[in-house]
């Protein structure tokens, strides 16, 4: 198993030491219906994929089957080359941080205390040490000013970037993003994308499911294409956006672009 090392190299800059993700063969089910089916992926250590796809494709599922929110029914799930299946499902979500469309802040809880919240109750540090690793999570993600403010109290860009400062606070080895941006004003979405793309520059590993083509193109090493809960087809950026093989993927395209 890789520990996630945060060392500070130039001024709050922090590098991370994401893991190796993959998915063999995973179905998730409601019921008898299965909305993804035999998904495979790797994720090399460092790097981002984007998946995008119709609404309905199975891709906010599939994210869910990562970190077991939903259970596969079948497949296998690796971090750093270890099946996750047997772990403790709260183990497992500090290893695997997820940031949602809606942000899901404390609104009684200062920027800060939403972050230190989890280290202090859930990873056991002391109220000092999760208060510092709040402060430093928080200067990252370029709040060092606004810690304690409320959430009511920020723009939802700024909302969003406490969530992601909370995840980073448990040392995730591992991000997933679902639509983080979807929420947002257009004129705030800018500033979240440039976040999460820095996340990548630095070493986290990513899985991002979004609608922003422009970001995927950009950041993403990998960008998966899912449809009726199958993953049609998976590349490089130029690959999926230039050179679409599947009449699928060329028509998904074509609404989107
Ligand atoms: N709780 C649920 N119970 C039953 N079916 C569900 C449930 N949640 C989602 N589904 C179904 O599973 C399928 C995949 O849904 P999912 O939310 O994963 O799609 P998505 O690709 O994330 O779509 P969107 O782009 O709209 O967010 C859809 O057909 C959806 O109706
Ligand atoms: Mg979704």
């Amino acid at each position: 198993m890789s520990t996630i090392d945060h060392k500070t190299t130039a001024a709050d800059q922090v590098v991370y030491e994401g893991s190796s993700l993959e998915l063999e063969n995973v179905t998730l089910a409601y019921g008898d219906v299965e909305v993804v089916r035999e998904v495979s992926l790797r994720v090399a250590p460092g790097t981002t994929t984007c998946v995008i796809g119709p609404s309905g494709s199975g891709k906010s599922t599939l994210l869910r089957g990562i970190n077991r929110l939903h259970e596969p029914k079948s497949g296998d799930v690796r971090v750093a080359g270890r099946s996750v299946l047997k772990d403790r499902p709260d183990e497992l979500r500090r290893r695997i941080g997820m940031v949602f469309q809606h942000f899901n802040l404390f609104p009684d809880h200062t920027a800060l205390e939403n972050v230190a919240l989890a280290p202090w109750k859930v990873k056991g540090q002391s109220r000092a040490q999760a208060r510092q690793v709040a402060e430093d999570r928080l200067r990252e993600v370029g709040l060092g000013e606004r810690m304690d403010h409320r959430p009511r109290d920020l723009s939802g860009g700024q909302q969003q970037r406490v969530a992601i400062a909370r995840a980073l606070a448990m040392h995730p080895e591992v991000m997933l993003f679902d639509e983080a941006t979807s929420a947002l004003d257009p004129e705030l979405v800018k500033g979240v994308l440039r976040l999460m793309a820095d996340l990548c520059r630095r070493g986290m590993t990513m899985v991002v499911v979004t609608h922003e083509m422009g970001f995927a193109r950009k950041v993403a090493d990998q960008v998966v294409f899912m449809d009726e809960g199958e993953v049609v087809e998976a590349g490089t950026p130029d690959q999926i956006f230039d050179n679409p093989r599947s009449d699928r993927l060329r028509t998904f395209l074509s609404e989107v672009l």
